[in-house]
């Protein structure tokens, strides 16, 4: 099939790269030349566990190719994939404009039937917003209606977990296909079963709906997720209160099949591109219909205070003037296999402590030159500050004198770490752990004072 995707983010280029390698021609189209041309040259423009491999092979068969040309890659396709951002709005709803822009496009263009996918996480009714903007470009080019070459709009949300993305869409848990139910829609359907059937072989996994409940459905998942994230961070706050280990209980409700174990980790709270924004684009789609989502209010406001529990507990033990301490911070990427910092709870932290004075000195694995970027706009009311950041390339290089090690992301590398090496590199062997990695009992023989998420029983500190 000739397939082409508007927009080459991290969706768009995962998706491309994954649906060329099914066998398919696919033109990855970008307004951004600088982009296409470092595409174009051999770079990846992020990082994804896979992707690069998965490019390389495809560009080499000649099955996948990145341009700017718009009216080029518009004629190619029998598919259209929107895939775009569509960033928060000052008020948090979703930013439509390239979504919008890409359909006006793809109306300018287009020749013959074309079925146009939206893949980019967007509000309820953005289908139909994506119909008109494509009708009202066609009927400047064709007066007359009927000559129009026909076209139909289905939704097909993405479900892709950064740092696991090519996985992800390699091995689908289900296919979300949100379509119209007359003869146009139809086509699109066998077109898009057609295009998913290598992951139907042995177990169907497409789940057709009509396009609003299939919007809706992507909003619905993360904000489940989002809601359990926040659910167990208000309980491991309260464990700390009572004596309760939130990891024994986070083991005793998983067992449970109704709740499973995934997503029950207590932890700084939850970040990234997706459980933010599409959180706070649910709440404001509500409100536009006289609707509040009280639960997912909560859910948003426990996560922010979560971004602040680790750095509340830093203040408790040394004070809020951190003049003259070290702190050493372990991950800056919202999670890990990414360098993504969008939304990042490091941000909170590390900000946090250098206003408050510190010295901080980090590691992460590959995030470093993106936190340094970002951190900068955060910090640029306050450029002393930021004078005391330092990024290191090795974990143990960041522990050097340090009062205090934070960890912030679960990094495979920050597992096991030499406990003897971090003791002397400490000038005071104390650890705030704000993703649960080591057991509270090997820390106390290990003579390391220990602060987890909701573990303070297991600590031995009610
Ligand atoms: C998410 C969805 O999982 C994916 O299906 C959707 O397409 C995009 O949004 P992603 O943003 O890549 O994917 O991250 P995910 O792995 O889901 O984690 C999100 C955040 O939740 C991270 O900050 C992570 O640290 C946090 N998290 C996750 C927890 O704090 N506790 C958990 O138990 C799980």
């Amino acid at each position: 099939m000739n397939i082409t995707i508007v927009g080459t983010g991290y969706v768009g280029l995962v998706s491309g790269a994954c649906i060329a390698d099914l066998g398919n021609h696919v033109v990855c189209l970008d307004i951004d030349q600088s982009k296409i041309d470092l595409l174009n040259a051999g770079g990846v423009p992020i990082y994804e566990t896979g992707l690069r491999e998965v490019i390389e092979r495809n560009v080499d068969t000649g099955r996948l190719v990145f341009t700017s040309d718009t009216q080029q890659a518009i004629e190619h396709a029998d598919l259209i994939f929107i895939a775009v951002g569509t960033p928060a709005d000052e008020d948090g709803s979703a930013d439509l404009q390239y979504v919008l822009s890409a359909a006006r496009s793809i109306g300018r263009w287009m020749k013959h039937f074309t079925v146009i996918v939206e893949k980019s996480t967007v509000p309820v009714g953005t289908c139909d917003k994506i119909a008109e903007a494509v009708r009202a470009e066609l009927a400047v080019r064709f007066p007359n209606a009927d000559q129009a070459p026909g076209f139909t709009i289905a939704s097909n949300p993405e479900f892709l977990k950064e740092g696991a993305a090519v996985e992800d869409f390699s091995r689908p848990d289900r296919i979300v296909v949100g379509i119209s139910k007359d003869e146009n829609g139809q086509r699109a359907l066998a077109m898009l079963r057609q295009l998913y059937a290598p992951f139907n072989r042995n177990h169907e996994r497409t789940r057709v709906m009509d396009v609003r409940s299939a919007e809706f459905t992507k909003y619905a998942a993360n904000a489940m997720l989002a809601t359990r994230i926040s659910f167990m961070n208000e309980l491991a706050n309260l464990a700390d209160h009572v004596g309760v280990d939130i990891e024994l209980v986070r083991q005793g409700i998983g067992s449970d099949p109704r709740i499973g174990y995934s997503f029950l980790y207590a932890g700084t709270g939850y970040g990234g591109s997706c459980f933010p924004k599409d959180v706070r684009a649910l709440i404001r789609t509500a409100e536009e219909h006289g609707r509040e989502l009280k639960i997912l209010g909560a859910v948003e406001n426990v996560n922010r205070d979560q971004k602040r529990v680790l750095v509340d507990r830093i203040f408790a033990h040394f004070g809020s003037d951190l003049r003259g301490r070290t702190i050493a911070v372990w991950g800056l990427a919202f999670k890990p296999n990414t360098d993504d910092m969008r939304d990042a709870p490091s941000r909170v932290v590390v900000a946090a402590l250098l206003r408050a004075g510190a010295r901080v000195v980090a590691h992460d694995p590959v995030a470093a030159e993106e936190a340094r970027r970002v951190l900068a706009l955060d910090l640029h009311d306050v450029p002393a500050a930021l004078q005391q950041f330092d990024i290191v390339g090795k974990p143990m290089d960041a522990l050097r004198g340090a009062d205090a090690l934070v960890i912030v992301t679960e990094w495979k590398a920050y597992r096991s770490p030499n406990w003897g090496a971090l003791k002397r590199e400490m000038q005071q062997a104390i650890i705030f752990d704000g993703r649960n990695l080591y057991d509270p009992h090997l820390m106390q023989s290990e003579g390391i004072a220990y602060h987890g998420i909701g573990r303070a029983a297991a600590e031995g500190s009610p």
